[in-house]
């Protein structure tokens, strides 16, 4: 089953259901092994799910649950070898989705789900990129419109001194420090320890350059020849030649940006682009997360 979560959408089953749990990485296409997080309607997953609670979990999760921020930590004999890959770890979340909250009280166990893309390719951002994505290979979607978020949850992990973020995501890191009052460690990318850390990922089929601002943006369309281009940025680039496909959020800031990220990315491969030069949004805040993101859909380079 696929359900909205404040981020992006899910592929869950319960982890009370190791068997439905496997069917995820069949229907995704991603090789097992790779460990889902855990979704829980209450931070009673810490004390369900965690061998062990540290007391800046708790911390953490009081300040920023429900919302987009993974807690990585020791599992305990609850969580089953299909759901952590064989890892002794366990990534537990929260989400601030109400009809998700609904659907895990409900379930009444942890529901263990990665996002509902196919392997590698972009997060689905409402239920009409999962029924494009996965659609005869998922039983349900629950639709709760688009993602508030756009972005994957930051990933903490707190079984590491100081704690290590594995992933940013829809809390920005500096937030993230500041709550948990000590400097945390940033994985940059390289041999991954979480699959979203692979320095391709998050691609849509076209491909895409970086460019820092507008006038590199126009110079990388310019040098694209007869190919089809599109220039994602958060405001519309003046002197913007008619052939080129504006890629533009409909809301300001990195938070809009985020919001309409991966919709704008599917709009250009529905076009057809075969480049998309995307200007990212200044560092600092969800704009470190975007960044990340746009530097992974570019390391990706389809043939
Ligand atoms: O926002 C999100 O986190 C979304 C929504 C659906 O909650 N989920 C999501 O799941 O992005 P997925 O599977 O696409 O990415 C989860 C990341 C993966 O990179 C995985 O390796 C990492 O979390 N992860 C999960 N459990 C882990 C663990 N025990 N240790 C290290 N990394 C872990
Ligand atoms: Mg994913």
């Amino acid at each position: 089953m696929a359900f909205p979560t404040e981020t992006v959408y899910g592929l869950g089953a319960s982890i009370a259901l190791p068997e439905a749990v496997a069917r995820i990485f069949t229907a995704k296409g991603r090789p097992p092994g790779h460990p889902l997080i855990v979704h829980g309607a209450d931070a009673s997953v810490l004390d369900r799910y965690a061998r062990e609670v540290p007391p800046l979990a708790r911390v953490l999760a009081a300040r920023f649950w429900p919302g987009p921020l993974t807690l990585v930590l020791e599992r305990s004999g609850a969580v089953p070898d299909v759901v952590t890959g064989g890892r002794e770890t366990v990534g537990l979340r929260v989400p601030a989705q109400p009809l998700a909250l609904a659907m895990l009280r409900d379930v009444g166990a942890g529901v263990a789900a990665p996002s509902a893309n196919p392997f590698g390719r972009t997060s689905p951002t409402t239920a009409r990129h999962v029924l494009a994505d996965l659609g005869d290979r998922v039983d349900l979607v629950l639709d709760g419109g688009p993602c508030g978020v756009g972005l994957e949850s930051t990933i903490l992990d707190l079984t590491t001194s100081p704690p290590t973020v594995l992933r940013t995501g829809g809390l920005p890191v500096d937030v993230l420090e500041a709550a948990a009052g000590v400097a945390l460690e940033r994985v940059a990318t390289g041999p991954a320890r979480a699959p979203g850390m692979l320095a391709a990922h998050y691609a849509p089929r076209a491909r895409v350059v970086i460019a820092e601002d507008h006038d590199a943006a126009l110079a990388a369309a310019a040098g694209a020849g007869d190919r089809r281009v599109a220039i994602l940025s958060g405001s519309p680039v003046a002197g913007r030649p008619a052939p080129i496909v504006p890629l533009v959020p409909d809301e300001p800031g990195a938070e809009g940006y985020a919001r309409a990220l991966y919709d704008l990315l599917r709009r250009a491969d529905a076009l057809g682009v075969d480049l998309v030069v995307a200007v990212p949004p200044p560092p600092g805040g969800l704009g470190d997360a975007i960044r990340d993101r746009l530097g992974r859909a570019a390391a990706d380079q389809p043939g």
